[in-house]
């Protein structure tokens, strides 16, 4: 095969007159009565089609053109003309055609009409030819870019923390466990402690590991798959995800939210300068608000209030919640959600919750009611990170971890941190889906991440 260029360095790059080679999927064709054909042709590499003039002359043509339908990919080689029409820059008008791989456009399962997020999800093998999901590769990639450039511009560095472990970052009890296949159960029917004969589960967090490192090289980062096993169908939960953890020695709370602001607004500015076409489209055709949110992040400072304000601002609204809210229970979705979209209408950080809802590595305020957490809600997602600065002090986090109900014993090595050289230290976790849809606009997390893993997708 020989080199073909892109379709977009076509479009917005190469001089017209130039010979060129392209190849990718048709996404329509018009045949004229006088012997030429019209095809759109996409390649992912960008929004927009490259349109191929193509005529009798050219070899192939009566032969090969009518299985070039919707879905079947060509290779085209022609001169680059400057079009006529004002759609486009330039279009390829075609000397040689090879049809690659044929399609049948009656039954190709993508017609031309706009199909529903939901039969898409049936078609994951497909989706990604269309307008939207070739969109949200394409910003997710420059997400996942500009991540490790934000981290790497500011010396942190890049380290990979285990996906298969034996400790419970959260407390939560959310866990996959591993099994492995060949042993027998240790008693009838119980695989719980089946890593080799030990108890192991999938990752909740990187987090415990990330502090040693932390603690030993300098800031630190982890961009890794994460899984719950929380049996929650909604729009914000999956079973796999991806998530990124910074941790820092030498910081504390306040420090903390600083890094958590930057970061959050060097993602918008990014994906606004480098995937303007993407962003247009997701603004025109999934949330015409899209981009007014995205300027109000960019422009406002993040509001920063402590749970016991957000609490007070909850039972002065008059609203009828769901679930009902009191100082000490977890903030829901909905009460989240209002605090940040109508009350503040932009994005805000909470901190300091009260201790008994927050897991047991949360550094405790003098107060001894609150530790120092913090969780950033940006308006339509929520929640999109959690973190806190960690408890440094031995006494302290011995006694929390009895009273979370969990074995000291088996955290010796995090408690070695605190009793060799412990320094306050503080990070977070940004969940990677959750910022492709408040920079997409998208309303469904399963439609944001490849192949979506919840407790009713794992198709392949
Ligand atoms: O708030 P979480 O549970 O915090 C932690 O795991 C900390 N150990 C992070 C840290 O301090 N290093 O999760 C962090 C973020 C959430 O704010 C959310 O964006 C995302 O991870 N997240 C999920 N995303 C998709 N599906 C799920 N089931 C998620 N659970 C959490
Ligand atoms: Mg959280």
């Amino acid at each position: 095969a020989r080199p073909s260029h892109r379709i977009a360095s076509l479009l917005y790059e190469i001089d017209p007159g130039s010979q060129v080679v392209a190849s990718g999927w048709v996404r329509t064709r018009r045949d004229s009565k006088n012997g030429f054909s019209f095809i759109e042709l996409n390649d992912g590499s960008c929004m927009s089609n490259l349109q191929i003039v193509i005529d009798a002359s050219v070899p192939g043509y009566e032969e090969h053109i009518k299985e070039a339908g919707t879905g079947a990919s060509l290779e085209v080689r022609g001169e680059l003309k400057e079009s006529p029409g004002s759609k486009q820059r330039v279009e390829l008008h075609a000397s040689e055609f090879t049809l690659l791989g044929k399609a049948d456009g009656d039954t190709y399962p993508l017609q031309k009409k706009r199909h529903s997020f939901e039969y898409l999800r049936e078609i994951a093998h497909l989706r990604p030819r269309t307008n939207t999901f070739g969109a949200i590769a394409r910003v997710r990639n420059c997400v996942c870019r500009t991540i490790h450039d934000f981290f790497q511009e500011r010396g942190f560095l890049y380290v990979h923390t285990p996906i298969i472990t034996t400790s419970d970052c959260e407390g939560a009890g959310e866990m996959f466990t591993v099994t492995t296949l060949d042993q027998t159960p240790s008693s009838a029917g119980d695989y719980s402690e089946d890593f080799f004969g030990k108890k192991a589960s999938l990752t909740v967090s990187g987090q415990l590991e990330a502090e040693i490192y932390a603690c030993s090289v300098g800031p630190v980062y982890t961009f890794s798959p994460t899984f719950r096993a929380e049996n929650s169908n909604t729009t914000r939960h999956l079973s796999e995800f991806w998530m990124i953890e910074p941790e820092v020695p030498f910081f504390e709370l306040d420090d903390n939210m600083q890094l958590a602001e930057e970061f959050i607004k060097t993602l918008v500015q990014k994906c606004l300068d480098e995937c303007a076409e993407d962003m247009a489209f997701f603004n025109q055709r999934i949330d015409k608000e899209i981009m007014t949110t995205l300027r109000n992040i960019l422009d406002n400072e993040f509001r920063r209030i402590s749970y016991t304000e957000a609490v007070d601002l909850l039972l002065a609204s008059g609203k009828k919640w769901e679930y009902p809210v009191s100082w000490g229970t977890n903030l829901q979705a909905e009460h989240e959600r209002w605090l940040t979209e109508e009350h503040f209408g932009q994005p805000l950080i909470v901190y300091d919750y009260p201790r008994t809802i927050k897991p047991f590595y949360m550094y405790c305020n003098e107060d001894e009611k609150t530790v120092r957490a913090m969780d950033v809600l940006v308006p339509r997602v929520g929640e999109i990170i959690g973190g806190s600065q960690r408890e440094h002090r031995l006494d302290v986090l011995e006694k929390r971890l009895v009273e979370c109900g969990l074995d000291a014993e088996e955290y010796w090595w995090y408690l070695d941190l605190r009793r060799f050289g412990s320094v306050p230290h503080s990070g977070f976790g940004l969940g990677l889906e959750r910022a492709i849809l408040l920079l997409t606009g998208m309303q469904n997390i399963r439609d944001v991440i490849p192949f979506p893993r919840t407790p009713k997708n794992a198709e392949f």
